[in-house]
């Protein structure tokens, strides 16, 4: 029975420090630097957002990733496997944490199918001049018949397409599968994103997008809805509390740096933000110049409309807009599947720990499942209703509870604190101690209070 500690010594493992520093870079980058960190900061203080942002990361983001990685690493597990270790009453906090990564999983691929599609449109413009029209109706199909069971074949199509990367990819294990998605993946994607941003900063009317992401309002400072999307920003973007930092810290070797490279992909991560803040803005400052408009006036400016609607619409309006096109979709497929990947590898290990499962068979297991579903799902007409209702309540309610759980678990009633603190300061190049347990025990409060604000307002929606 896999539960003793020394039985993770056949576990598998990373290459080294590099490839698990990409992996868990891969599964942070994703859409939630892309297209949720730039409108978030807009609507939330523009250039003094950095303020909440950074002090939620310096207090939460990392505290919490070291967490993580202290967990998984200590305990050599996938997240159940890994709180059973810790007690015996703990291990449904880790299959919480697997639950919420499979639903993520179901739409997470459709976003990435419905951007490979976008990718191969964009070398001919398919949208024309009416890019709104062209997704909902023609590509999404959700003019014609409405909410219902229809198949969309071209949604499908790319969806099974990526699906059956996803297999493969997991199924090859965490060495030869997963590390190397990233390995290449991650250069790639700076490769490709760094381009695409320098071209957009090269835009007429960049400047004033820029502008108007980073002119600051002060006075957003003293709401504290603002200081809760920080917070809920960074948890998402580092994957926290969804079990996936937490695998991948089980992979590595028993004489691990725990911290140092917690740090890099902190804020590796949150450099990417940066970076796609600035390319968003400068192009979204382009459309608005185009339009006679100022940048405040434009809408849909973050998540599905900005990528699908009001990109397109600037991708016809630019000289070059082709590849301009291309290089943004190929962006988000690539930023996409590394996230996917980790969020479907936590459920493939968390069965692979619990039945004593291969890779192989854990892949095939989550992959077949997930795939069907996500196509019943979403490869029909009712996906864009679904999508926002589960990505509201998983991302914002879900997690917040599995990251208290998870505080609760470890530091409360498991008293495990000083064992990791201990944990993470033996062999780690950043030393922490006390003042690492003391914050994050304060933030397990802190994220009491979003959880009741958030669900009142879910709820009351
Ligand atoms: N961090 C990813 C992003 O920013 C999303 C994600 C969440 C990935 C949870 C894995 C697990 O898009």
């Amino acid at each position: 029975e896999p539960t003793a500690p020394s039985t993770g010594s056949k576990r598998e493992h990373w290459s080294g420090q590099t490839a698990f520093i990409l992996a868990a870079i891969g599964s942070a980058v994703g859409l939630g630097n892309i297209w949720r960190f730039p409108g978030e900061a807009y609507d939330n203080g523009g250039g003094a957002f950095m303020i909440p942002y950074l002090v939620a990361l310096i207090t939460a983001g990392i505290p919490i990733l070291f967490l993580e990685n202290a967990i998984g690493h200590r305990f050599r597990g996938s997240a159940p496997l890994a709180f059973r270790r810790i007690s015996r009453r703990a291990e449904g906090v880790g299959w919480w944490h697997v639950a919420i990564c499979f639903v993520i999983g179901l739409y997470y691929t459709v976003i990435i199918a419905w951007a490979l599609s976008y990718f191969f449109f964009s070398f001919d413009l398919a949208w024309a001049g009416d890019p709104a029209g062209f997704f909902n109706d023609e590509f999404l199909q959700l003019g014609e018949v409405g909410v219902g069971l229809d198949f969309v074949p071209g949604v499908l199509i790319p969806l099974a397409a990526i699906w059956a990367v996803a297999i493969v990819v997991l199924a090859l294990g965490v060495a030869h599968g997963v590390e190397k998605l990233n390995v290449i993946g991650i250069p790639l994607l700076v490769a490709t994103f760094g381009v695409l941003v320098v071209r957009a900063l090269m835009l007429d009317g960049a400047a004033q997008g820029v502008e108007a992401l980073f002119t600051p309002d002060f006075s957003a400072l003293t709401n504290p809805d603002v200081w809760i999307a920080a917070y809920g920003q960074v948890f998402f973007s580092l994957s926290l509390a969804y079990g996936v930092m937490l695998t991948y810290a089980s992979y590595r070797e028993r004489r691990s740096n725990l911290t140092g490279p917690a740090l890099v992909v902190a804020f590796g991560n949150s450099s990417f933000s940066l970076l796609a803040g600035l390319g968003v803005f400068a192009t979204l400052g382009f459309l608005a110049a185009r339009e006679g408009v100022a940048v405040a006036d434009l809408e849909g400016i973050a998540g599905v409309q900005l990528s699908f609607v009001t990109f397109p619409a600037v991708i016809a309006q630019m000289p070059g807009g082709q590849w301009f096109g291309a290089l943004f979709f190929a962006s988000l497929v690539i930023a996409g599947l590394t996230s996917l990947i980790s969020v479907l590898q936590s459920v493939s290990s968390a069965l692979q720990d619990k039945f004593g499962w291969t890779p192989r068979r854990g892949a095939l297991t989550v992959g077949l499942t997930s795939a069907t579903l996500s196509m019943l799902l979403f490869g029909t007409t009712t996906a864009l209703y679904v999508l926002d209702v589960v990505d509201q309540w998983a991302n914002q309610v879900g997690i917040v509870v599995g990251a208290v759980a998870m505080i609760a678990a470890t530091l409360w009633f498991g008293r495990r604190g000083r064992e990791l603190a201990r944990h993470l300061t033996v062999l780690s190049s950043v030393k922490v101690g006390r003042v690492w347990l003391v914050v994050v025990n304060a933030v397990a409060v802190l994220l009491l209070y979003m959880l009741v604000d958030t669900t009142v307002r879910l709820a009351t929606e």
